[in-house]
């Protein structure tokens, strides 16, 4: 039996899996089975009023889950998927109200991963997944993250590899008049503006997801931000201990090691991380939401 049938049979089971996709590693169960869904939320620590993302194999399953399908949310499923979009639609009403946190909106999307692609396939339902860290903790990127974090308590990881975009899905909520984007993540908020021609309010705060505190995406060291590589060096200067992290150079390379730069700062136990933001463009909106709430546990 090889690795993805084990999985295969885990999802049926109601067991959970670690599945690797393009923005990080999902702690994988059965949304169709509320104990497998009620274990998601035990194993992450996560509250109950904290939604869990649908993943799927094909478009066509999007009516076993949505009641309806906005035109906004047509246009950029067309567009982006399979990949780092998540879209909001009304819930259809066989959607277990644990997935959705008690809400009519159903968060639904299709990862860009091989290894994910054939366990969606071959399971051949939907598969709620949050990313694979206890609540409040960095992202996991690699398997091993996920080992780490979770132990025994998910029943099997499958390895694809690091995960190539590093952050997660861009979550649009297409389910008011003019949509309007929740977390900034692997596709850029000017690519959606652009697909919507315009119809979008994009919110310049922090992202307003439920579950988005303020506080989260956090290593254990404190996080100080830089707003350039010059102001880190200064502030290297002060806190002579610090690490510094800064991939401003090269954006997509950024996101894709930020969480394992974060890990990588407390295995090796420092107390202090410089991060440098990257201008808010691009896959710069999300590396700065990301890093914004890493600051903010410790401030
Ligand atoms: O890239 C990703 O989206 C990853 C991979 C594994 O697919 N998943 C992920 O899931 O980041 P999670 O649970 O860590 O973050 C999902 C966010 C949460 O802040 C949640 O509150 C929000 O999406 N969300 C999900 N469904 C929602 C809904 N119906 N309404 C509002 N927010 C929702
Ligand atoms: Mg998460």
């Amino acid at each position: 039996m090889s690795i993805v049938d084990e999985a295969v049979e885990v999802l049926r089971a109601g067991g959970l899996v670690g599945m690797p996709t393009e923005t990080v590693y999902g702690l994988a169960g059965d949304a169709s089975n509320d104990a497998a869904v009620r274990r998601i939320f035990a194993v992450k620590g996560r509250p109950a009023d904290h939604p869990l993302i649908v993943h799927l194999a094909d478009v066509e399953s999007i009516t076993d889950w949505a009641a309806s399908v906005p035109p906004a949310a047509l246009v950029l499923v067309a567009a982006c998927w399979p990949g780092p979009l998540t879209v909001l639609v009304p819930a259809a009403d066989r959607v277990s109200r644990l997935v959705t946190g008690g809400r009519n909106t159903v968060g639904l999307r299709i990862p860009a991963h091989p290894v994910a692609l054939e366990l969606l396939e071959r399971f051949g339902g939907g598969v709620a997944a949050p990313s694979a860290n206890r609540f409040g903790h960095v992202s996991p990127t690699t398997a091993q993250h996920v080992l780490d974090d979770l132990g025994t308590d998910v029943d099997v990881v499958l390895d694809g590899g690091p995960c190539p975009v590093g952050v997660e899905s861009t979550i649009v909520d297409c389910t008011t008049p003019v949509p309007q984007i929740l977390r900034p993540g692997g596709i850029p908020n000017e690519h959606i503006a652009a697909l919507l021609g315009g119809e979008l309010h994009q919110p310049s705060g922090p992202s307003r997801a439920p579950g988005m505190l303020a506080s989260h995406y956090a290593p254990r060291a404190r996080v100080i931000l830089a707003e350039s590589t010059a102001e880190a060096a200064a502030l290297l200067a002060e806190h002579t201990d610090a690490c510094v992290v800064d991939g401003t150079a090269d954006l997509p390379m950024y996101a894709q090691q930020l969480y394992a730069l974060l890990r990588d700062a407390d295995a090796a136990g420092a107390s202090t991380v410089i991060a440098v933001m990257p201008p808010a463009a691009g896959l710069g909106h999300a590396i700065r939401d990301r890093l914004h709430k890493a600051a903010a546990s410790h401030p």
